[in-house]
Formats: structure tokens, C-alpha cells, sequence
């Protein structure tokens, strides 16, 4: 279950109640996908290869269309991060740019864990979510966000996007965000 941590105030909102009355407040989705479903050796290893990476998609096929179907999605990939990926760390300080694109970003984590920080309504400022296997979650579009892992440093998730051709990061200036 994902819990949210204001980054004002340090108040952490814990809970499944709680959390989805938040997350729909800042018209953020927020679902779950049955981690069961998914062989151990599939949410624990983030070296997957292609034909792993493909299992996964078939295991959760069901739930990939019906978000497909609702939500306009029309291609979706596996990605796996970890220390044993090539410039882990490098890759983590562009990704912990503040930025927005034009379609929502949906993750669905499958395994490790992963942080999206997202500005929310005025009074709110920036959240965390910090998100473990199977929290589904989209920052709307055109939303200040930016994704990062957790200490562990490792996650699976699938990814399902609207623009074929890849979409891009704008990234926003905004003095109201402050990183530690
Ligand atoms: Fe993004």
C-alpha cells in the first residue's frame, strides 16, 4: 500500500482509506494489481530479460487492457531499475528533475518500491508517494513531477503510454520545490 509523506510539513498519510481520499483529492489515479498473481522470481529479480519482461506483460494482460480500454493507452513495456543498472546513478539525477509532460504518467509497480514526488493543490505543495508492488499509479498531465527509487534502489514496473512515438519531459523551473 503506497503511503504519502507532505513535504511542508513532514505529515505522512498512511492507510488505504486515507491514502486513496488524498490521491483523489489531487486527481491522482491511484489502483492495485494483484501481486500474487506474479512468480516470486519475476518481482524480485531486476535483471529481467525480454522473454521475463514479456511474461510479466502476460501475466497482467487483463489488467493492461482494461486500463488500455478506459484510459487510451496503446503500447506498454517492463522497466527494471537497479544497482546493477549501467549509470544507475547518473539516470537518477536527471530523473529527480522537476518536470511535466502532455499525457499522464501511469506506473505500475511490480516489484521493489519507487517514489513519485508530484506537486499537489496549492495548500498542499509538493508529495511524496512512496509506491511498492502493487500500487498503480498516474500523475496527470501537464503536472510538476518527478520519479525516484527508495533506499533499496530497485524496481519493476510496467509502463503504458497514450503517444507511440514517445513522449517528452519539460522540465519546470519552480522555486516553491526544495529537494531535501
Ligand atoms: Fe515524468
Amino acid at each position: 500500500m503506497a503511503e504519502i509523506v507532505i513535504r511542508n510539513t513532514n505529515e505522512r498519510i498512511v492507510g488505504d482509506d486515507n491514502v486513496r481520499d488524498f490521491l483523489e483529492k489531487q486527481e491522482v489515479i491511484y489502483e492495485k494489481w494483484d501481486t500474487s498473481k506474479l512468480p516470486l522470481d519475476l518481482q524480485t529479480n531486476f535483471q529481467l530479460d525480454d522473454e521475463q519482461k514479456n511474461e510479466i506483460l502476460r501475466i497482467y494482460d487483463e489488467e493492461i487492457r482494461d486500463l488500455a480500454a478506459r484510459r487510451g493507452y496503446k503500447i506498454w513495456d517492463v522497466i527494471t531499475l537497479s544497482d546493477s543498472t549501467p549509470n544507475l546513478g547518473e539516470l537518477l539525477n536527471k530523473f529527480e528533475e522537476v518536470h511535466i509532460h502532455t499525457e499522464d504518467e501511469i506506473r505500475a509497480i511490480v516489484g521493489g518500491r519507487g517514489i513519485f514526488v508530484i506537486k499537489g493543490s496549492g495548500d498542499i505543495g509538493y508529495f511524496n508517494v512512496e509506491l511498492e508492488a502493487g500500487d498503480v499509479i498516474s500523475v496527470p498531465e501537464n503536472t510538476n513531477h518527478f520519479f525516484t527509487l527508495m533506499d533499496n534502489r530497485q524496481i519493476i514496473a510496467v509502463r503504458l503510454f497514450i503517444e507511440t512515438n514517445g513522449w517528452v519531459a519539460t522540465p519546470v523551473q519552480d522555486p516553491s520545490f526544495q529537494k531535501a
